[in-house]
């Protein structure tokens, strides 16, 4: 049986759970290969660290070394893995790879929300996955890619990222403390080295772009979508969605109609029973909406090293069985592409929760509501709390909306902001019916 030899870069959580899938599952993996897969070399910072998991693993034929050079100059070497995160060093190593004539895996969705059109002219047809960038172990790369080829995409909407929705479970169905919730999930090995990209929304922007590349072509950088994270959720809303039969749920969503493609990630109110309301803890799901498919759902592990290393490693048999040459696809002419715009962010069109806070006083409603219709903004539920011990004189105003722009909410907000009687910055979660 011939050989496939690849290197490594980084050998964290990711890259170690590779080494122990390569060795535990070596014979269904090389026969599905049609190649023995020899892991040769990693490329390391600290090498007494990665010695000591290489042994621990029974791995010590592996190389470990702390320059990269010695991957790129190993003739022997036809594929780079990258799984040490960060952007701009990560896209040097593809860079360096893909010069080197060597095909190139990441699991890396940052690098890949920035420089994803960069790497593709490189590529010149080497292969280059990313199965393992988006939703760790679901292979949903390859069902935009492959299974579903035939059709266009209406819709995409998806809980990608597994700390948030990790935190957000705990918060909704054990009242658990957000930061409890969150260093839970990091000794778990679910969050990013620096977890805010997890909290913020912006690791699962990442992967929503990628998801939309590959839908539609499109070119977008993280910048130019919306982009909201969990950190502002408080019990309240928690309460709010509870009493109304919600649930929260961050989820990126991509949306195309007519000429126009809408691209956001924030935390959502989703009616308690929806399938994607269902997918709790760690885990991802997504559901994607095909014109010949429908609507079809993909559920499972999207963060840890296992689930990570089976789409990683899932790349290295594709290449080994020279399947891969336009992996990237994101060069690939759509037929719509050039036509598609990317949906202005006050164009949103949703209904709205919003939570004020608010002195308790006499016509203070009235103002609200006033405000709120002199933007367009129609109320469907309202609810009032009583002020807690501490916050004497406060009445929480939780209020639902009708459908209306984001444009327009965004103004009725600021205006009220300006108001004595708001006692903290409104907050606001679109509900997705
Ligand atoms: N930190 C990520 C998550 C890991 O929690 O989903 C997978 O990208």
């Amino acid at each position: 049986m011939s050989k496939l030899i690849v290197g490594m870069v980084g050998f964290g959580v990711v890259g170690s759970s590779v080494c122990k899938t390569l060795l535990q599952n070596r014979a269904i993996i090389n026969a599905r290969a049609g190649k023995e897969i020899v892991l040769k070399s990693v490329v390391v910072r600290d090498k007494a660290k990665a010695e000591e998991k290489l042994k621990a693993l029974n791995a010590q034929q592996v190389k470990v070394s702390d320059n990269i050079d010695d991957i790129l100059e190993d003739s022997e070497i036809e594929v780079v893995i990258e799984l040490m995160g960060g952007v701009e060093f990560a896209y040097q190593i593809a860079q360096k790879a893909l010069l080197a004539k060597k095909a190139f895996i990441t699991a890396n969705k940052a690098m890949l929300a920035y420089h994803r059109y960069d790497i593709a002219p490189l590529a010149k047809g080497l292969p280059v996955g990313f199965e393992a960038s988006v939703c760790g172990g679901i292979p949903i790369i390859r069902v935009l890619k492959d299974g579903l080829s035939a059709n266009h995409i209406i819709a995409i909407a998806g809980i990608l990222n597994g700390t948030s929705n990790y935190i957000l479970t705990q918060m909704q169905q054990h009242n658990r403390d957000f930061q409890k919730a969150l260093l839970e999930a990091q000794a778990l090995g679910y969050a990013e080295a620096d977890p805010t990209l997890d909290i913020n929304g912006g690791d699962a922007g990442h992967k929503l772009l990628i998801l939309a590349s590959l839908a539609y072509g499109i070119h977008a950088m993280p910048e130019d979508i919306l982009i909201e994270g969990i950190e502002g959720i408080k019990p309240d809303d928690i309460a709010f969605a509870k009493e109304f039969g919600y649930v929260i749920k961050l989820l990126g969503i991509a949306k195309k109609q007519d000429n126009q493609v809408e691209l956001r990630v924030h935390p959502c109110m989703i009616k308690k029973g929806a399938m994607i309301s269902k997918v709790d803890g760690v885990m991802n799901g997504i559901s994607v909406v095909g014109d010949c498919l429908g609507e079809s759902m993909y559920y499972g592990a999207g963060a840890g090293g296992e689930a990570t290393a089976s789409s990683v490693v899932s790349d290295i048999i594709a290449i080994a069985r020279g399947e891969s040459a336009a992996m990237l696809g994101f060069e690939r002419t759509l037929d719509d592409t050039n036509h598609l715009r990317l949906k202005n962010k006050d164009e949103i069109y949703s209904r709205y929760y919003i939570r004020l806070y608010v002195s308790d006083k006499p016509g203070v409603l009235g103002q609200v509501s006033q405000i709120l219709g002199k933007h367009n903004i129609s109320i469907s539920t309202f609810l009032q709390r009583q002020s807690d011990e501490e916050q004497n004189n406060v009445a929480k105003m939780l209020f639902s909306t009708h459908h209306c722009y984001e444009k327009d909410i965004n103004g009725a907000l600021a205006e009220l902001v300006k108001f004595d009687f708001i006692i903290q910055n409104p907050y606001k979660i679109r509900i997705e019916d």
